[in-house]
């Protein structure tokens, strides 16, 4: 059968039978190797998304298609009905590697961050005796967990809340890097509070950094309130900026850490929550529980995808890359790039309006020149390459990009 080479087709079938989901820049991808994808006309980006960073490793990098191709060949599924030989050795591998007592592993973000919210709750009531019913969970205005419902009770989008209605009760919203807000609302709350939910960079917001010690001080008022500190490094995490948590950069250790995309390099869904037994143990055998987590496909790949960035030092090279990149855009001086900020290889550049034009419009001219990359919110257009991105690569995606903005400045 030959293919089918019109971009229009796919995007039309799509529109017909598919819901509303993200709005997508028009490009219809098929095929992508390392830091490159190409589109169904053979036309060569570099990919700039990574899709939200869960492709840190690279589009279909060799070691972890072999992981699954092998799983797959044995067996993809048992549920946790029965063992299998797969997600015991995984647990080890994936505890020691980030340093906690035990995993429980999920499938989407959104599903890590409502299983951390349900460990929270219970540990709250069972370890810290929070009264019946009375459990609070503290998190960030303009914060992105996903989508489901307890996950969007915390979000302050109304994109994402809009008729969506009720939510989930419970949930306390404070300014994000705003030290003052969190002590405040501790003081008030404290004593029925189990968890403080927050992302080390809020990333759909538009790669927002807090000030430098906000981790360090927010934790240490967890602490002060026996309350647990939960890291969702569904987006940082996996070496994307320049640590191997961002968390790291403060040296604070959350309690309960939450992990997604990266950890299948992109492959599959496959998230992971971890934190110690006294947390953990709180939930009992058939207390939770997920039909395709932790299988056997998911242990396999995800193993492979943690030895592709501990083995070819991604996370030290993203550092380093996320340093020239920021330099290189910021040294530009354009008029229509306000700021650049980010850590790492999770950047972001804010892009001035112009002529009616705005940063969709820049990332349509970046398309054309061969560099993917999207809109976070309005004038925010973030850049996060997969981190095995060369130099060389970077250097051609960079020239394109300089390119691009000059030709945003004369439309
Ligand atoms: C910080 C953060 N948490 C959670 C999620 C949700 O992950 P998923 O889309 O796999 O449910 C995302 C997705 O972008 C995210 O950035």
């Amino acid at each position: 059968m030959t293919k089918i080479t019109d971009p229009q087709y796919y995007m039309d079938m799509e529109a017909k039978h598919g819901a509303h989901n993200y709005h997508p820049l028009p490009v219809v991808l098929s095929k992508g190797k390392g830091a490159k994808v190409w589109d169904v006309e053979g036309k060569e980006y570099y990919d700039f998304l990574s899709a939200y960073s869960a492709v840190n490793q690279g589009h279909s990098h060799p070691k972890i298609v072999a992981a699954m191709k092998d799983q797959l060949d044995n067996i993809a599924l048992t549920s946790r009905a029965f063992y299998n030989d797969k997600l015991g050795p995984f647990t080890k591998f994936i505890t020691e590697y980030f340093g906690y007592d035990k995993v429980l592993p999920m499938n989407s973000g959104a599903e890590a961050d409502e299983t951390a919210l349900k460990l929270a709750r219970k540990w709250g009531y069972e370890v810290k005796g929070i009264p019946e019913n009375q459990a609070k969970i503290i998190c960030c205005e303009e914060n992105f967990h996903g989508r489901t419902i307890a996950i969007i009770s915390m979000s302050t989008d109304p994109e994402a809340t809009e008729n969506y209605g009720p939510f989930l009760p419970g949930i306390e919203k404070i300014p994000y890097d705003d030290i003052d807000a969190l002590e405040k609302k501790l003081d008030e709350i404290g004593e029925t509070t189990c968890g403080f939910i927050l992302e080390p960079i809020q990333g759909e917001r538009g790669v927002y950094v807090p000030e430098d010690g906000y981790l360090k001080k927010a934790y240490d008022l967890c602490k002060k309130h026996n309350v647990l500190f939960i890291a969702d490094e569904v987006q940082t995490g996996i070496g994307r900026t320049g640590r191997l948590l961002a968390c790291d950069y403060e040296d604070v250790r959350p309690d309960i850490l939450i992990l997604g995309k990266a950890l299948s390099g992109g492959t599959m869904p496959v998230s992971a929550v971890l934190a110690d037994d006294e947390i953990m143990l709180t939930i009992k055998p058939g207390q939770h529980g997920s039909t395709f987590g932790g299988n056997p496909v998911a242990c396999a790949v995800a193993q492979a995808a943690l030895e592709v960035i501990r083995d070819e030092k991604l996370t030290e090279g993203a550092l380093a890359k996320g340093e020239k990149f920021r330099k290189y855009l910021r040294d530009l001086n354009d008029p229509n790039i306000v700021l650049v900020r980010g850590k790492g290889l999770l950047n972001a550049a804010i892009i001035k309006e112009r002529n009616g034009l705005e940063a969709w419009d820049l990332c349509l001219i970046m398309a054309k020149n061969g560099v993917l990359a999207k809109p976070t919110h309005g004038d925010i257009i973030r850049f996060a390459p997969p981190l095995v991105i060369t130099d060389e690569e970077l250097e051609d995606a960079l020239g394109r990009i300089k390119k691009s903005v000059e030709e945003y400045g004369k439309a």
